[in-house]
């Protein structure tokens, strides 16, 4: 929190944009369609020396999972104004010190939940079929040529846990193919299509032939599938996990894959996964031909990466562009309409007493009148805008940054 007071106003040709690991060609474009020419596209992550070199003069910085954004680097982040994580996860920024730095990281939680969707969807016709023990024996030279324990899907009964994004869009695509659909969420949930909420986890899992997860991660769901509620499924059910890893206890798991209780499963998290594709990939359910394992890439297709850029790059242009903070994870929240006519304020500072009133002191003081003023606070962290008429910001902006709490300034006109 000791950071020196910053401000800035630049027109958009002077933005400097660098994006890192590959970004999907899409946020390019969205930033030069939204008028920035200084767009920089690198193939993979910089080795740390040089990812802090290169953050001094960079305004936007757009990254995927492999940059580190630790204190150290952002500490050199002089101009840094706006981060993107193009992926879901933000774990690789340190998101309270880019927070105290006056740095909004914005992240795409959802862009990919389709993709998700349709594996589960593909994952429910292979397991009623007994399709994964049938490709593996295939593969040691074997015929499995039978009917026995192959079923249609179409009017068995599919339990989703978690009735959010995935497990919603699940539903709906399941009931094509002629599923009938039980949800079960913690929070009461509107039903899409004829999808029929259930009471209680026990309920659902007693009445499903196939089960699929969708809930996060969270000390509630930790083993939220484990011994006893395996034995509530029903004899011959189905299992399928692409959540989390620590949602399914693995035990429990082999252990009704050994006794039959549990017909197949389809599994692609794990408790731990290898931290790259050099590290072998170790699980006890490696011994199940009936258990389709897929390395985590539920997610992962061509049209989640072009989502991804497009969501991420649309919310920086926004807090570029307008100064929304809209879909950012470390900062507070603030929804602004355009300011056509008016010239607009930002000022993020420590959450201290008396702040707001320093700043209105200093639009007082300068005879500026303010039109409309929006403020949103964290615990440590407030942002305010404001839209004022005025063409001498620079008196306004020396006064906001002698506010003892003031983290940064940002002038748009
Ligand atoms: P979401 O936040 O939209 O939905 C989660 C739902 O679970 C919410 O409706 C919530 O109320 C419910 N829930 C939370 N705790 C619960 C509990 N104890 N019992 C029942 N319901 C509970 O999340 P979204 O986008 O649908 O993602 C679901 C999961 O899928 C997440 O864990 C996410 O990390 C994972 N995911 C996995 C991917 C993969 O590659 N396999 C890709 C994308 C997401």
């Amino acid at each position: 929190m000791s950071e020196p007071s910053r401000s800035y106003s630049l027109a958009k040709e002077k933005i400097r944009v660098l994006l890192l690991e590959g970004i999907h060609e899409s946020a390019a474009e969205q930033f030069f369609n939204a008028g920035y020419s200084d767009v920089e596209c690198l193939p993979a992550a910089l080795p740390q020396d040089e990812l802090a070199d290169r953050i001094r003069d960079v305004h936007f910085l757009g990254i995927r999972s492999r940059s580190r954004l630790t204190d150290a680097v952002l500490a050199k982040a002089e101009k840094l104004t706006g981060i993107g994580c193009f992926c879901i996860g933000t774990d690789q920024v340190d998101l309270k010190t880019a927070r105290h730095q006056g740095i909004p990281v914005f992240n795409a939680p959802y862009a990919n939940t389709r993709s998700v969707a349709e594996l589960v969807l593909a994952e429910l016709v292979m397991l009623m079929r007994g399709i994964p023990a049938k490709n593996a024996a295939a593969h040691r030279g074997e015929w499995l040529k039978s009917a026995a324990g192959a079923y249609e899907v179409r009017g068995k009964t599919l339990g989703i846990v978690g009735y959010g994004h995935i497990g919603s869009q699940l539903g709906v695509l399941a009931e094509g193919l002629g599923l009938r659909v039980l949800y079960y969420d913690i929070d009461r949930k509107l039903p899409l299509g004829n999808a029929e909420p259930v009471n209680s986890l026990a309920e659902l899992l007693d009445r499903a032939d196939l089960v699929s997860l969708h809930v996060p991660d969270t000390d509630l769901t930790l083993d939220l599938i484990g011994q006893a509620e395996i034995s509530q499924m029903r004899p011959g059910s189905h299992l399928i996990n692409a959540s989390r890893g620590r949602v399914v206890s693995i035990p429990a798991l082999c252990e009704a894959l050994e006794s039959g209780h549990i017909a197949g499963a389809a599994i692609d998290v794990f408790p731990a996964e290898p931290a790259s594709g050099n590290d072998e990939f170790v699980s006890e359910l490696r011994q199940f031909d009936n258990v389709l394992l897929t390395p985590h890439i539920g997610g992962s297709t061509f049209e989640a990466q072009q989502n991804i850029a497009l969501d991420v790059a649309t919310k920086m242009i926004l807090y570029s562009d307008n100064g929304s903070t809209t879909g950012a994870v470390n900062f507070p929240t603030v929804n602004l309409p355009d300011h056509a006519t008016a010239r607009r304020i930002m000022h993020i500072h420590r959450n201290e007493p008396g702040v707001l009133q320093a700043i209105n002191q200093v639009f007082s003081t300068a005879g500026i009148n303010i039109a409309s003023q929006y403020l949103q606070t964290l615990p440590d962290v407030g942002y305010v805008v404001m839209d004022v008429e005025t063409d001498d910001a620079g008196t306004l902006l020396r006064g906001l940054n002698e506010i003892p709490a003031t983290i940064r300034t940002r002038f748009l006109y």
